[in-house]
Order: C-alpha cells, then sequence, then structure tokens
C-alpha cells in the first residue's frame, strides 16, 4: 500500500511538471530536468506519465534517460562528488584524480557507495579551469587537487 502511495505521489508530481513544460519546443529533455530537480532523480514511476503526455512510448524516455548521463536512475547518496573530465583538468592530470577518487571510494563514475555516502559522477569543465584539476562537492568548488586533497574530500564525504 505504501510502494502504491509512493507511485501515485511521483505520478502526480510528474504530471504538474509536465502541465508547466508540456507547450516548449522539444520538452522532453526540460521536463526531465524538471524532474531530477524534485525527486534528485528520475524514478520509474514518471516514466509512463512522461510518455503519456508526450504520446511517445516509455521505452523511448527510458533510452533519453538511459542515453545522458546526467539523469540518475536512482536516489544519489548523501553527497555528491562530481570530478572534471574535461581538456584543461585532463591536461593538469584528471585521469589520476578521478582513479584516485575511485580507488578511495570503491566505486566507479555514475556509482554510489554501498553505506548511501557518496555518489560519484564526472562534470565536463566547472569553469575552474585556472584552477584544474578540478571538484565539485556537493556544490563546493575544489581545485588544484593532489593526492593530500583528495584523501580529504573523500574523509568529507564519507562523513
Ligand atoms: S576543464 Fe576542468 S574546470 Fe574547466
Amino acid at each position: 500500500m505504501a510502494v502504491q502511495q509512493a507511485s501515485t505521489e511521483i505520478a502526480a508530481r510528474t504530471a504538474s511538471i509536465v502541465r508547466r513544460m508540456l507547450d516548449l519546443e522539444g520538452p522532453l529533455l526540460p521536463i526531465l530536468h524538471g524532474i531530477q530537480e524534485e525527486f534528485g532523480h528520475v524514478p520509474q514511476d514518471a516514466l509512463p506519465v512522461i510518455a503519456g503526455a508526450l504520446n511517445i512510448s516509455r521505452a523511448e524516455v527510458h533510452g533519453v534517460v538511459s542515453f545522458y548521463h546526467d539523469y540518475r536512475k536512482a536516489p544519489a547518496g548523501r553527497h555528491v562528488l562530481k570530478v572534471c573530465q574535461a581538456e584543461s583538468c585532463q591536461s593538469m592530470g584528471s585521469d589520476a584524480v578521478a582513479a584516485k577518487f575511485r580507488q578511495l571510494l570503491g566505486i566507479d563514475f555514475h556509482e554510489t557507495a554501498k553505506d548511501g555516502s557518496v555518489t560519484l559522477e564526472p562534470v565536463y569543465c566547472l569553469g575552474l579551469c585556472a584552477c584544474s584539476p578540478a571538484a565539485l562537492l556537493d556544490g563546493r568548488p575544489v581545485g588544484r587537487l593532489d593526492d593530500e586533497e583528495i584523501e580529504e574530500i573523500v574523509a568529507e564525504a564519507r562523513s
């Protein structure tokens, strides 16, 4: 019963977002952004509501959600760590930075630690190129990442 209530509530909140954006040109992506903002991810129960409103199949909506890694299919962890993988950061060693985060957290990009503490995501330029390699922890920019700083961030993200 509780599961059904949650699913009904998700459908109702989704329908309200869809109604606000339905008249936009190419409404699917803005609707998905709106839903991710609302729920922190794109819940499965939102898909049929979107498909019905846009007159497309649920599989098409699912395909778009899967194609764009920005859309989470499950709730994020308590902290979200985004590690820049764009050109300037690449040239300053962001591959090694990402490898160190993966190793210390025991997860890959687009995964959440089993204890729910942190979700690791790639991001493509944070506008912090002068401070490459850079990352964002819960929206807070951190730059010039070295081993010590990475370890501090991991400790904070696990808290
Ligand atoms: S390339 Fe990483 S902040 Fe710009």
